[in-house]
């Protein structure tokens, strides 16, 4: 059977890259996390002060050509990493600073314009499972399967407040929880493909699930989508 695409959209910490990742290595598929591409724009800006609102951030827009992104295997071998001009910059996006100033970066139409390209281009030949706000939408409208994923913004917060800390991040439940819903009101109201559910899209509220429920359940739609096909309902 040729390989199928999955789009995996939905609010900030809700479990889409845990799922993602873990879809992508049972299925021998490719993983494109497409909100590190967005951040990993957001460090480049924030380390080259590149941001200055007065301009709409014009500085950051004559630098684009100079971001060059892609996704390689770590030194330890194990996941795929964002390299930012060949450097390993995983761990420096996933700063609480990145997150505060992300939303605004990813609302703006060049840089909208050059990561969509790149991420089509990742995700032409199928096989893929992409995460974040606009797949389902625009960058993969015509996944075979598409997930749109939620759960209540305390649990999101309580969820990323664990993980910051265990990396050693001196940060407050209030101003994680603060960043959660800031960004779900830039990402789903900004004019150039806002986070919305696609059409054909299924919700998955994870509030009450473990990591271990929700994948089952998503894995049970992937397989169900996959009979379709073979039998040629798709
Ligand atoms: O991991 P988390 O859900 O916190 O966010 P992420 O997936 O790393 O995405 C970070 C930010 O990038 C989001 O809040 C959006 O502003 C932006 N983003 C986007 O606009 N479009 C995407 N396809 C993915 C991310
Ligand atoms: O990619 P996204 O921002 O949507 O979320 P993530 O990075 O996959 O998950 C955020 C955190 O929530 C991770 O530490 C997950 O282990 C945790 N999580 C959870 O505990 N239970 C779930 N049902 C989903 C996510």
């Amino acid at each position: 059977m040729p390989p199928i695409s999955i789009a995996i959209d939905g609010y900030s910490s809700t479990g889409k890259s845990t799922l993602a990742r873990r879809l992508a290595r049972d299925l021998g598929y490719i993983y494109i996390d497409s909100g590190a591409m967005y951040r990993a724009v957001t460090y480049y800006a924030l380390s080259n002060g590149l941001l200055d609102e007065e301009s709409a951030h014009k500085p950051l827009l004559d630098s684009l050509d100079h971001i060059d992104l892609e996704f390689r295997k770590a030194a330890d071998g194990q996941q795929a990493h964002i390299f930012l001009n060949c450097r390993d910059v995983e761990r420096e996006i996933r700063t609480l600073e990145v997150s505060r100033y992300v939303s605004p970066v990813a609302a703006l139409g060049p840089v909208r314009k050059k990561l969509v390209a790149l991420q089509r281009g990742m995700g032409q030949r199928g096989g893929v499972v992409m995460d974040g706000r606009d797949i389902g939408t625009v960058v993969l409208p015509d996944a075979e399967l598409k997930i749109f994923m939620t759960a209540s913004p305390e649990i999101r917060a309580e969820r990323r407040y664990d993980e910051l800390r265990a990396r050693g991040d001196q940060v407050s439940y209030a101003e994680v929880l603060e960043n959660v819903r800031q960004r779900d009101h830039l990402d789903s109201t900004r004019e150039i493909s806002p986070l919305q559910q696609a059409e054909d899209a299924l919700v998955v509220d994870n509030s009450q699930m473990t990591l271990e429920e929700q994948y089952g359940y998503v894995r049970e739609l992937v397989n169900q989508v996959m009979a379709g096909i073979k039998k040629g309902r798709h």
